[in-house]
């Protein structure tokens, strides 16, 4: 292999430029060339591919986002979109392609390789829904971000005697929701994979009051069927009888701007660095990720179409602590 590209797609998350400077600099590293496709499919699609020298990812390690711009990409679905990214690939003499994304991104990589083109994915999305990395770059530092949100809204919902709903990103999966819930000590945790009714909650807030606590924190999925914008509406008009006063905040995209903590910076150095050996290699068609500690490959074919299973253990435990 002498020459590869590298893009991101789907919802940026923190770490990703770790993973793009780790790809480019591991590959430069072996004498090949790197270019990098702005706009993740989109880009390659539209032939918008720039070489990249070393200086080109010096200084975003520590930056959040994604320097080669990401999108989400319709076209690519069809064959004809798919086609005209592998004429550009082609042309270019570009013989590897490394994916950095989640789920939706990693199944654009799968129709790739299925057309006989070399794809390895990265596992990075702030959802962690992803099969084949027990954690994705990206997660830990949206669980940060959300986890200060929750502590910050503690403090003042406790000197007004509030309770606030605070809304965490995730898409269909309830893994944000859970974590940051648990360390943030939450009164409730509302996920898609354990629904609770509006009548559930409100109970847990009305024992919350009557325990004398000063605020109480529910944390909702935004997968939930009944997400921060319907709980609203319901707790509003039975303010009266479950004692606090409550307000509600979605977090959204806030969660994925932040600046890569430690964690992800590492995981997604390793991660890209090990896309990179497994094209050396001539493994193709696999995502990277982080299992029991070790990084590994995992085909697509077990990846893209399944999603992730949630601890719902940990449920429990969160129920358990309520003190
Ligand atoms: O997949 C990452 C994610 O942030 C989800 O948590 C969320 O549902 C979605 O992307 C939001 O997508 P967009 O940025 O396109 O609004």
């Amino acid at each position: 292999m002498k020459s590869i590209a590298v893009l991101t797609s789907g919802g940026d998350a923190p770490g990703m430029n770790a993973a793009i400077r780790a790809v480019t600099r591991t590959a430069l590293t072996r004498g090949w060339d790197v270019y990098g496709v702005q706009h993740g499919f989109a880009g390659l699609m539209s032939g918008d591919l720039k070489k990249m020298g070393p200086r080109d990812v010096g200084g975003i390690i520590q930056q959040g986002g994604t320097v080669l711009g990401s999108a989400r990409a319709p076209e690519f679905k069809s064959e004809e979109g798919r086609k005209k990214a592998l004429r550009h690939l082609n042309q270019l003499g570009i013989e590897g392609l490394v994916v950095i994304g989640g789920n939706g991104s990693q199944t654009g990589g799968e129709a790739l390789f299925k057309m006989g083109f070399p794809v390895v994915g990265v596992a990075s999305t702030i959802d962690n829904d992803l099969v084949g990395s027990e954690i994705t770059i990206g997660v830990d530092t949206a669980l940060n971000i959300a986890l200060e949100a929750i502590d910050r809204l503690k403090v003042t919902a406790s000197s007004h005697n509030r309770a606030f709903l605070v809304e965490v990103m995730g898409r269909d999966c309830g893994y944000l929701a859970l974590m940051s819930g648990i360390a943030g000590g939450a009164e409730a945790i509302l996920i898609p994979e354990m629904e609770k009714t509006p009548a559930e909650v409100a109970e847990i807030l009305k024992s919350a009051y009557a325990k004398g606590k000063a605020h109480a924190i529910i944390v909702v999925a935004e997968g939930c069927t009944n997400n921060a914008d319907e709980l609203i509406k319901y707790f509003k008009e039975r303010e009266a009888e479950l004692g606090f006063e409550i307000r509600a905040i979605q977090l959204g995209h806030v969660q994925r701007g932040g600046t890569p903590g430690a964690f992800d910076r590492l995981l997604a150095t390793r991660l890209g660095a090990a896309a990179v050996k497994s094209l050396d290699r001539g493994e193709y068609g696999v995502i990277v990720g982080l299992n029991k500690g070790q990084i590994t490959t995992t085909p697509y074919t077990e990846v893209t179409g399944k999603h992730k299973s949630l601890d719902l253990g940990l449920m429990d435990l969160a129920k358990e602590l309520d003190g």
